[in-house]
C-alpha cells in the first residue's frame, strides 16, 4: 500500500514538473515575441513622428552620439518613409564608419586616450522642387594628431516615388556636353574663392573619371561638392561650386530642364507662414516664477530636439511643475522648429550645443563661429529667443572657442550616463548617488530610455523636497 501511495506521489511530482516546464517555455517565448514586437512598434511610431513633425515633408533626421574615452562620434541621418532608401543610407553610413574604425585597429590605446579618435558625418538637406531633396553628407574624421580627413557624398532622393536619382537620369549623355560642363565647372572654380588653391594635375585626373556623382541640386542651383585634397590643396577644405540653374540646365536632359527652371516655391506662402509665426509669438507668455529658498537642481537635456522624446519630456516636466534646460542641436531645430516653440512657450531654458556636434576644439575660428551662430539664428528663428548659454559637445573647450563664445559656458555636476547605458534605473541609481543641492544633471532627449529613466528621477527628486530650476535661475 505505502509503496503504491508512494509511487502515485512519484507520478505526480514528474507529472508537476513537466507541466511547470512546459509553460516556462510557452511563457518565455510568448513574452519574448510580446516584448520584441512592442519594441518594434515603439520604433515605428518614433519613426512616424520623426517625418511627420518635421519641416521637411516626409523627411526626418535620426542623431547617435556616443562618447567614449577614446572614441568620440556623432552621426546625424535623414530617415525617409521608404525603406529601401533607408536602408541604402544606413549601409552608406555604416560603411564610412566602419572604414575609419578599421583605421583606429593598429592604434596605440594610450595614444587614443591622449588625443581620443573622433568621426563625426552630419548633412544638409535641400528641398529643389515639392517631394525632391539632396542630401549632403559631410565625413569629418581625424585620429592621433593625423590632419581632419574631410570627405563628402551626395544622395538626390524623390520622396514621391521612394527612390533615389542618379546624375546619368538628369543629365545629357552627349560627350560633347559633358566637356561643356566640364568648361563651366571649372571657368566657376577660378571665378570663386578657392581660386588659389586649385591644382591644375588634380583637375585632370577628376575630368578622366567622367564621374559627376558630386552634383546635387538645390531649388535654385546645381552644386558640385568636392573632398578636401581632391581639387585643391588641404587648407580649401571642402569646395562646393555653385552653377545658377538657368545656367546649367542647358546640359539636363529636357524633362529635368522643365522639371527644374518650374515649381518653385511662391512668395505668398512664405509671408504667410512668417505672419503665422508672428501670432504665434505674440501669444507667447513666459510667467516668471517666484525665487524660493529650498534645494534646487538643474535638469538639463542635450543632443534634441527629437520628434517623439521631447514632446514626452516636455508632458512630464509639465506634470511636476518642473523647468528645465534645453542645449539644441541646431541641425535639429532646423527639423523641428514647432518643438523649440514648445519648450519656449512652456518656460523651459534654451542653450546652444552646437550645429551637429563636432569637437569644436579641432575646428578653425570661422567653422567655430558657424557652429555657433547658425545654432543661435535656427532657434531664434523657431522661437523667438536668442539662447543665452552654450554647452560644448564632448565638454571640450580651449582658447580659440572662448574667444568666439560671448555667452556663459555650461557644464554638469552629474553625468547619467543615459546614453550609454540605456537603463531608466541605472539613471535613477546615479541621480541617488551623486545629486545635491545646486546640482546641474546631463541628460540627453534623444532616447526612450531616458524619458523612462526622468519619471524615476522626477518622483525621487521631488520627494526629496527638490525645486526644478532652469540653469540661469539655479
Ligand atoms: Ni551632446
Amino acid at each position: 500500500m505505502l509503496k503504491y501511495v508512494k509511487e502515485k506521489i512519484g507520478y505526480i511530482v514528474l507529472m508537476l514538473i513537466g507541466v511547470f516546464c512546459v509553460y516556462f517555455l510557452f511563457h518565455t517565448i510568448f513574452s519574448y515575441n510580446v516584448a520584441h514586437t512592442n519594441s518594434n512598434i515603439n520604433k515605428k511610431e518614433a519613426e512616424d513622428k520623426m517625418m511627420e513633425e518635421s519641416k521637411y515633408a516626409g523627411v526626418g533626421i535620426a542623431t547617435s552620439i556616443e562618447e567614449e574615452k577614446t572614441y568620440r562620434s556623432a552621426i546625424h541621418y535623414p530617415v525617409f518613409e521608404s525603406d529601401a532608401i533607408n536602408a541604402k543610407i544606413n549601409s552608406y553610413l555604416d560603411k564610412a564608419q566602419g572604414e575609419f574604425e578599421k583605421t583606429l585597429e593598429g592604434v596605440n590605446k594610450q595614444s587614443l586616450y591622449n588625443h581620443p579618435a573622433n568621426f563625426s558625418l552630419s548633412f544638409t538637406i535641400h528641398q529643389v522642387v515639392d517631394g525632391l531633396y539632396s542630401i549632403v553628407f559631410t565625413e569629418e574624421s581625424y585620429k592621433e594628431e593625423d590632419d581632419v580627413k574631410l570627405v563628402g557624398k551626395v544622395f538626390v532622393v524623390d520622396t514621391n516615388k521612394g527612390k533615389f536619382i542618379q546624375v546619368d537620369e538628369i543629365l545629357n549623355n552627349d560627350v560633347e556636353n559633358r566637356n561643356d560642363l566640364y568648361k563651366v565647372i571649372k571657368n566657376s572654380f577660378l571665378e570663386s574663392k578657392y581660386k588659389q588653391y586649385f591644382l591644375q594635375n588634380k583637375w585632370d585626373e577628376w575630368v578622366q573619371q567622367q564621374d559627376f556623382s558630386n552634383m546635387y541640386l538645390t531649388d535654385d542651383s546645381v552644386v558640385f561638392l568636392f573632398d578636401k585634397n581632391e581639387l585643391t590643396i588641404g587648407t580649401a577644405g571642402m569646395p562646393e561650386i555653385s552653377i545658377p540653374i538657368e545656367q546649367a540646365a542647358s546640359f539636363f536632359k529636357k524633362e529635368w530642364k522643365e522639371k527644374l527652371l518650374s515649381g518653385k516655391e511662391t512668395e505668398e506662402t512664405k509671408v504667410a507662414q512668417d505672419e503665422k509665426k508672428q501670432i504665434e509669438e505674440e501669444d507667447k507668455q513666459v510667467q516668471k516664477e517666484e525665487p524660493s529658498t529650498g534645494k534646487r537642481v538643474a535638469l538639463t537635456f542635450d543632443d534634441g530636439p527629437h520628434a517623439t522624446y521631447t514632446p514626452e519630456v516636455l508632458d512630464l516636466l509639465k506634470s511636476y511643475n518642473a523647468k528645465a534646460t534645453f542645449f539644441l542641436l541646431g541641425s535639429r531645430v532646423d527639423f523641428y522648429p514647432d518643438i523649440v516653440q514648445r519648450i519656449v512657450n512652456e518656460g523651459h531654458e534654451v542653450g546652444n550645443h552646437t550645429w551637429d556636434h563636432r569637437d569644436l576644439t579641432k575646428l578653425g575660428r570661422e567653422t567655430i563661429r558657424h557652429e555657433i551662430n547658425d545654432t543661435n539664428e535656427a532657434i531664434k528663428k523657431a522661437a523667438g529667443v536668442e539662447p543665452a548659454l552654450f554647452r560644448p559637445p564632448y565638454g571640450a573647450m580651449n582658447q580659440r572657442v572662448m574667444e568666439v563664445l560671448d555667452v556663459p559656458e555650461i557644464s554638469w555636476t552629474v553625468d547619467t550616463l543615459d546614453w550609454k547605458y540605456r537603463d531608466p534605473e541605472h539613471i535613477l541609481s546615479i541621480v541617488k548617488e551623486n545629486t545635491h543641492d545646486g546640482s546641474i544633471i546631463l541628460m540627453h532627449d534623444i532616447h526612450g530610455t531616458s524619458v523612462e529613466g526622468l519619471k524615476l528621477v522626477l518622483s525621487y527628486l521631488e520627494k526629496e523636497g527638490y525645486e526644478f530650476v532652469t540653469v540661469t535661475d539655479l
